[in-house]
């Protein structure tokens, strides 16, 4: 195969790229069967940046591994560009594999300690067959210069880089394959603050220079805003809240979302937010019914409708916004 025929071929410019429709997830070695994801939809369309956001625990790297259908899913399907990912087996899960890509939270433990920098950023184009030796060296070399690493680091191992190198190895193994879909978990959370911007700035570049997608999981709010163009909110595993991320952080409506983003130490939002306290501990898990975020909100903790009936994820009146809450905007930043 060429590295031209290797591109992308996409349906209609707003077909969304990546559908995920009614996700669940059960890790079978816990005993009591909780659902550690529930019931998640949302669709991804082809260029954009979708971002996850939620507190420590609330499913988003399962979420990501669900998608990339690393260590399976309990409920629910993912298609990628048309095609249902649980259908698919041996070749033909391997050419969708090639298609979506994925950088982990945890950027020291995913890089071959043994390989060099080069050989690492070429190993998928091997993998996948794509081009000739000589192809797939200038390829790895292209991408690895536009992520700031130039000839002096192609011959080094993952132990002679810094965190913030290391970080650019990873992300450029995921995207010289040209992916419909990278997903991005934490990618910059255990950076330098002074190299966060830097290799957010160089993810934007590529994305532009390539058509890239991101599903881009973000533990910071700022970040989140900065760099998505569209935010889903999780709580205890399920989506209580989606806009686009200027809406969203403009006119935040679930209750959730609204303490979230309030207790969030942004400096320049200090004069025009209060911060509000949640009642008790933080939930480890959902109650049996009711609204999962009953418990600790200052809207509905005491309504009989939020500890009975669940809500679901309903439009409201802005475009693309939807929350899962009996009493939107009751509870004002
Ligand atoms: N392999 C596993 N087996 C059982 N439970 C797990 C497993 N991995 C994660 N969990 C649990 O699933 C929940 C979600 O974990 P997950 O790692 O997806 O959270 P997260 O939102 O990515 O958190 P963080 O922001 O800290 O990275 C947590 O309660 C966690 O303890
Ligand atoms: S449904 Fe009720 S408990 Fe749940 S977030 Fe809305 S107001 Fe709070
Ligand atoms: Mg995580």
């Amino acid at each position: 195969m060429t590295i031209e025929t290797a591109q992308r071929e996409t349906a209609t410019e707003r077909d969304p790229v990546l559908v995920v429709d009614g996700l669940g997830k059960t890790y079978s070695r816990r005993a009591d069967g909780y659902r550690v994801l529930k019931d998640v939809s949302f669709q991804v369309l082809p260029g954009e940046t979708l971002g996850i956001v939620g507190e420590s625990g609330c499913g988003k790297s399962t979420l990501a591994r669900a998608i990339m259908r690393l260590g399976g899913i309990s409920e629910g399907s993912v298609t990628l560009g048309g095609t249902e990912l649980s259908a698919a087996r041996g070749r033909a899960l391997r050419r969708l594999r090639r298609r979506f890509q994925m950088v982990f939270q945890d950027p020291f433990g995913s890089l071959d300690p043994r390989m060099t920098v080069l050989e690492i950023v070429e190993q998928p184009l091997r993998t996948h067959r794509v081009g000739d030796r000589g192809e797939r060296r200038e390829r790895a070399r292209e991408v690895l210069q536009a992520l700031g690493l130039g000839e002096d680091f192609w011959q080094r191992v993952p132990s002679q880089l810094s965190g913030g190198q290391r970080q650019r190895v990873a992300i450029a193994r995921a995207i010289v394959l040209r992916p419909d879909i990278t997903v991005l978990d934490e990618p910059i959370s255990a950076l330098d603050v002074s190299v966060q911007a830097q290799v957010l700035n160089l993810l934007k570049k590529e994305q532009k220079a390539l058509g890239l997608t991101y599903v881009f999981i973000a533990h910071d709010l700022a970040v989140a805003e900065y760099f998505a163009d569209r935010v889903l909110v999780l709580y205890l595993g399920q989506v209580v809240e989606e806009a686009p991320a200027e809406e969203l952080f403009a006119n935040p409506q679930h209750p959730y979302t609204v303490a979230l983003f309030s207790a969030a130490p942004d400096p320049r939002a200090a004069d025009r937010k209060r911060r509000i306290t949640l009642a008790g501990e933080p939930q480890a898990r959902r109650p049996d019914q009711g609204c999962p975020f009953a418990p600790r909100c200052p809207v509905g903790r005491d309504r009989e409708k939020c500890r009975t009936e669940a809500p679901g994820l309903q439009p409201l009146a802005t475009d693309g916004h939807r929350a899962a809450c009996h009493y939107p905007a009751e509870l004002r930043p």
